[in-house]
């Protein structure tokens, strides 16, 4: 293969304070290289802290202990005590499956050591992180002045989009706060970021009781924001976490324009289904809303950390978030930043590996790879409902499933989901639903193979 020249400056780097640096930057390099292709494993494990120290001795020292050390402490015994998130049988909370494109860019991406909070700083990077946020919002049906950025993940994600809905509530009302405080709505499924960012900006969270299969509706919505005159915003889910199940999207933004309060849509998890024709009608109403969130670590196959948080009108980030400073003066408050729309300023261009391996593989593959998630979480769920020993509890709207093994106490759902996590053979975690304790699946990998985990589920639990 031949390697690209990459830009005009010196070869190589200066040898300065930190002496010659190349045979570490070839050993990290080498490294990463093989991590990328080589197969995952699912052994790989959390250790205890006084393991760890134990088995590396002290890492910080004056003197510093060389990179071929500390590498190798890396790969003997720091790696190996993480868990493989990508691999293809880990089907625990919501798992990652990034392109070997997408986690080499990465690579590249810090490589370059952009500083991607500024466009006079950023903009080759940003505009291509633009470029991917540009399909994103065509998938929304959104306008194409819709626009946003990449931030660390769904929590900072929704709590920028939640900062935005207030500042704009505030100004609608002419700077007065409501007597009783702000609200945002949502379900009890919404994710816990949620709280979490209500905590953060001390506002109250009023909850929507969830219809019978756990949705968000305009019915029940109604009554909560009749009811409550200071909520400012609404939460759906677009693909809950414990239950991977999207909201009534449709009929909960007819009732926020009838309320004129904004509607934000978190699809950290779910949001990318909306590249899947199998599953896009879940998604009607979508269009309406006013922000919105998708993780590409979750299943758009980027690694960690992005998430791409995407407003109808940029220019009520702008006003929520931009940070003024002497030192700021210069910025040019005209072009895309970044830093106004969010909550950060400093930020390295997370979405670029995202967009390389969109730009890399094309829309198509991307909706097929998705499509084949949700054949194998369907085609897993239709097994279970077929098995004598199995109960079918939740058949997956979008790729997340619930089952229970009707006779075994909870112990023993616990000790076989522990015993085949520690063989390496099947990564399935327990959740609670409804008061109880049940087996949970995600499925975000295209490599899972169906007939592997159906047969798994067949021999162990019989
Ligand atoms: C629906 C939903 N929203 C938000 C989050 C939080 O995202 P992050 O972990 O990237 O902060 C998650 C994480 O699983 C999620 O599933």
């Amino acid at each position: 293969m031949q390697i690209m020249h990459c830009g005009t400056g010196p070869d190589v780097a200066p040898i300065g304070v930190w002496g010659d640096e190349t045979d570490v930057v070839a050993a990290t390099m080498e490294w990463a290289a093989n991590r990328v292709v080589r197969h995952t494993d699912p052994k790989t494990t959390a250790r205890r802290s006084s393991e760890l120290a134990e088995a590396t001795g002290p890492t910080i020292t004056a003197e510093g202990l060389g990179g071929a050390t500390a590498l190798r402490l890396f790969d003997e015994v720091l790696a190996p005590a993480t868990r493989s998130q990508d691999d293809p049988m880990n089907l625990a909370y919501i798992p990652a499956a990034p392109t070997r494109a997408a986690v080499a860019f990465e690579s590249v991406t810090s490589a370059a050591n952009i500083f991607g909070g500024l466009w006079e700083a950023g903009a080759g990077a940003i505009y291509a992180e633009n470029q991917a946020l540009a399909w994103l919002v065509e998938l929304l049906g959104w306008p194409v002045t819709a626009g946003g950025c990449f931030v660390s993940g769904g929590t900072i994600g929704n709590l920028s989009a939640l900062v935005t809905a207030r500042h704009d509530a505030l100004v609608r009302r002419g700077g007065i706060r409501p007597e009783n405080g702000w609200k945002l709505a949502c379900t009890a499924d919404a994710h816990s970021s949620i709280r979490s960012a209500a905590r953060v900006m001390d506002v109250d969270v009023v909850e929507v009781p969830e219809d019978g299969s756990g949705h968000l509706t305009g019915v029940a919505l109604r009554e909560v924001l009749a009811e409550h005159p200071g909520v400012f915003a609404v939460v759906a889910s677009a693909g809950t976490t414990n239950t991977g199940i999207v909201d009534e999207l449709h009929s909960v933004a007819d009732v926020c324009a009838e309320y004129r309060v904004w509607l934000h849509v978190d699809g950290a998890y779910g949001g990318a289904g909306l590249a899947a024709p199998s599953v896009r009608g879940l998604f009607d109403g979508i269009e309406r809303a006013d922000s919105f969130i998708v993780d590409p670590h979750k299943w758009l196959f980027a690694p960690y950390d992005c998430c791409a948080l995407l407003y109808r009108d940029p220019d009520l980030a702008r006003a929520a978030h931009s940070q003024r400073a002497s030192y700021l003066d210069t910025v040019d408050r005209e072009a895309w930043n970044p830093a106004d729309l969010a909550v950060h300023l400093s930020r390295r261009a997370r979405g670029l590996p995202f967009w390389f391996s969109l730009a890399t593989h094309g829309t198509a593959k991307y909706a097929a790879a998705i499509e084949q998630t949700l054949a194998t979480a369907r085609t897993v769920a239709t097994a279970i409902a077929g098995m004598d020993h199995l109960r079918l509890l939740l058949a997956p709207e979008l790729s997340v499933l619930l089952f229970d093994r009707p006779g075994w106490t909870e112990e023993q759902m616990r000790h076989w989901s522990r015993t085949l996590s520690d063989a390496g053979v099947l990564l399935c975690l327990t959740t609670t639903w409804n008061g109880r304790l049940v087996l949970r699946m995600a499925f975000v990998n295209p490599e899972t193979d169906a007939a592997q985990v159906i047969e798994i589920l067949r021999t162990t639990m019989d």
